[in-house]
């Protein structure tokens, strides 16, 4: 018998142009940070999200590690973060020496619940740093109040969000600062890359040292001073111009690249949906002020032994699926901090319960025919 193509999860949109800019790239002699591609990228993301400042990073992991250097967090503070996001959210703080304080998600956006947020807020609070999850925006007015009342940053943690909108308002323009990530499971990428947006112009001049470990090399290029020098700390936090050509390639294509991911989406949903209400099958949930970033789309199967289940028979028929995130809280690292079960109740019954389904640029109309019958021909076991 012949066996079906594997069908992945995730896998890069290629727009045809990536070679070419890379080449050019090359061709100009400049492949480090900061260069003619990085600029244009940056304008570009700039434009999009209608922020002050762009600077590519190495990563969105280092994007939110700049963010915690900017808001100068270290030893005793505490920064609030979901515990049902990517590791980066809370390692960033912790290595100033900040500790997570871990808030709950709302079961239906399975974004930061903002009542919990007030509740953890104390003295100590450095930073909220949220995360728009599946490109589905927090619930931002209320944040953006509770930010205002207390005076604690906002940093939104845009991963997934980059394109989508809140209220009619890009995702990335709303916090103090917002971090994007451009790895490869991304909308856009550039294999490994990231960005960090800055919406509070005081911060700019400050930025531009760190991402250039620490110097004023900036200022010595705009001819402000006549060496470069030392004077912050930093790292090297920019990212090549080699992957920043690669990355243009695919920004300039973002509408196709985000009309097709739409398409997807809807067919997902749509196809989905009628069985999502014979079963115990849950979909996204978009709120009506939002407008999703199409970044992945997952199912909420009843429990985790028949999440589990599902995984198993898809992978039987040859297509990926997989699960994220793991509580931060009950990781070994969070229970260092003192967490345990219970702390985030519903982070710790989603996190069982979700799965993601194959979800990508490459996707053929004929492979997501096949998982949509496959999720379907399990449902139908299950409700006999
Ligand atoms: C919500 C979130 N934040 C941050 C990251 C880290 O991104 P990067 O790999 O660009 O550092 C990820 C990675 O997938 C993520 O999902």
């Amino acid at each position: 018998m012949q066996r079906d193509l594997q069908i992945l999860l995730s896998a890069p949109a290629l727009t045809g142009k990536e070679l070419e800019f890379m080449r050019d790239a090359v061709t100009r002699q400049r492949i480090s940070g900061d260069g003619h591609f990085t600029r244009l990228c940056q304008e570009l993301l700039k434009k999009e999200i209608g922020s002050e400042r762009v600077l590519l990073t190495t990563s969105c992991t280092s994007a939110l590690e700049m963010c915690a250097i900017l808001l100068d967090i270290g030893s005793g503070d505490e920064v609030i973060v979901p515990s049902f996001t990517f590791v980066s959210g809370a390692n960033a703080f912790v290595l100033r020496g900040a500790k997570p304080i871990f808030a709950d998600i709302h079961p239906d956006t399975l974004n930061i619940n903002e009542a919990l947020v007030e509740r953890l807020i104390t003295p100590r609070t450095k930073a909220i740093a949220i995360v728009h999850y599946a490109g589905v925006a927090c619930a931002m007015e209320p944040l953006l109040a509770i930010s205002k009342t207390h005076g604690i940053p906002i940093i939104e943690d845009n991963a997934h969000g980059l394109f989508g909108k809140y209220q009619g308002r890009p995702l990335g323009c709303l916090g103090t600062f917002a971090t994007q990530s451009f790895h490869d499971t991304k909308n856009v990428t550039c294999g490994e890359g990231g960005a960090l947006v800055i919406n509070d112009a005081r911060f700019i001049e400050r930025a531009e040292i760190l991402w250039e470990k620490g110097t004023n090399r900036k200022k010595f290029f705009a001819g402000l001073v006549d060496k470069y020098t030392w004077v912050d700390i930093g790292s090297s936090f920019l990212l090549s111009d080699l992957q920043a050509a690669f990355l243009f390639a695919q920004l300039e294509q973002a509408a196709q690249i985000q009309s097709v991911r739409h398409s997807l989406w809807q067919r997902y949903y749509d196809a989905l949906q009628p069985l999502a209400q014979r079963t115990g099958i849950s979909l996204p949930f978009v709120p009506a002020d939002c407008q999703h970033a199409a970044h992945l789309f997952y199912v909420l199967l009843p429990d985790q032994s028949r999440r589990d289940q599902l995984m198993r028979f898809l992978r039987s028929k040859n297509i990926e699926s997989a699960f994220h995130y793991l509580p931060l809280h009950l990781s070994p690292m969070g229970r260092g901090f003192g967490y345990q079960e219970g702390d985030c109740p519903v982070t710790e019954e989603i996190s069982g319960r979700l799965l993601r389904l194959p979800f990508h640029n490459q996707l053929t109309e004929d492979e997501q025919n096949r998982v949509i019958s496959a999720v379907a021909e399990f449902a139908s076991l299950e409700v006999r």
